[in-house]
């Protein structure tokens, strides 16, 4: 007789780790008060309220002082201090603090907690959609805008500074523009968050990691909302999402 083989259990990973420089804010943007409370707790309370996972990891670094009042009484969730100096470092180091958890075949979710914006509903449309795919995928948008690939010309005697012109016009009709969750197998993705960095590829999402595998990811249609907030623009327009405004 063969032993039975457990079903796939769905883990969210909240790489937390990075300061934020580019938000300028006083504290790193995961902290900010947003429509009542901090960033990362609006994501950390979606995922607890999501029926299908079973439990969230939060990868923060050695030295936060400020995470245990965040994540306070936050149900099912778990702080992991071994955060890197990137975003790929502090995701697979968080894969290995939780390998007793979690088996290769269970689903994680990779969400990036300058995401406040997820919903219950965007969490249940990717696991319904990628749950029974052989290689996974993430939320993603379409992309509206009509985009210019640049080239900037030297400074020289006769122009000061440098210009910046188009070179050309980059069709748009397949381009998406990647969110998160970002959704794969535990084995895979560490296979090829390992893989990158051995290789020295440095990646800005977990989807790259597994493209240089040889593998696609499926895109799953995302939301506006569910914006990153990177900008000190952006800390507003995360707020009027989360407060329903827009
Ligand atoms: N992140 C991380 N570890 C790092 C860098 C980033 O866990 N060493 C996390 C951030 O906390 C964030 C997500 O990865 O939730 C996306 O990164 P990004 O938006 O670039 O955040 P920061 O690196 O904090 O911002 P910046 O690049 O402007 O400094
Ligand atoms: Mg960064």
């Amino acid at each position: 007789m063969t032993a039975a083989v457990p079903a796939p259990r769905f883990f969210a990973l909240i790489p937390a780790a990075g300061v934020g420089l580019r938000a300028g804010a006083d504290c790193p943007k995961q902290y900010l008060p947003l429509a009542g409370k901090p960033m990362l707790r609006h994501v950390l309370d979606t995922f607890a309220g999501c029926p299908a996972i079973s439990h969230t990891f939060v990868v923060v670094s050695a030295g936060d002082t400020l995470i245990d009042a965040v994540v306070g009484d936050a149900m099912g969730c778990q702080i992991l201090r071994c955060g890197g100096d990137s975003r790929q470092a502090s995701v697979l180091q968080g894969l290995h603090a939780a390998r007793e958890f979690i088996r290769d075949t269970d689903w994680v979710l990779v969400h990036d907690a300058a995401r406040p914006g997820l919903t219950i509903d965007l969490i249940e449309r990717l696991i319904s959609a990628l749950r029974d795919d052989p290689v996974g995928g993430l939320l993603a948008l379409p992309v509206a805008d009509t985009l210019k690939r640049a080239v900037s010309s030297a400074a020289d005697q006769s122009q000061p500074s440098s210009v910046t012109r188009v070179e050309e016009t980059v069709p748009r009709a397949a381009i998406w523009a990647a969110q998160t969750p970002q959704m794969f197998r535990y084995g895979l993705l560490r296979q090829a968050l390992e893989f990158a960095l051995e290789h020295g590829h440095a990646i800005t999402d977990d989807a790259s990691a597994v493209e240089a595998l040889g593998l696609q990811p499926r895109l799953v249609e995302g939301n506006p909302r569910n914006v990153k907030v990177t900008l000190p623009h952006d800390i507003a327009l995360a707020e009027l999402y989360l407060k329903g405004s827009v």
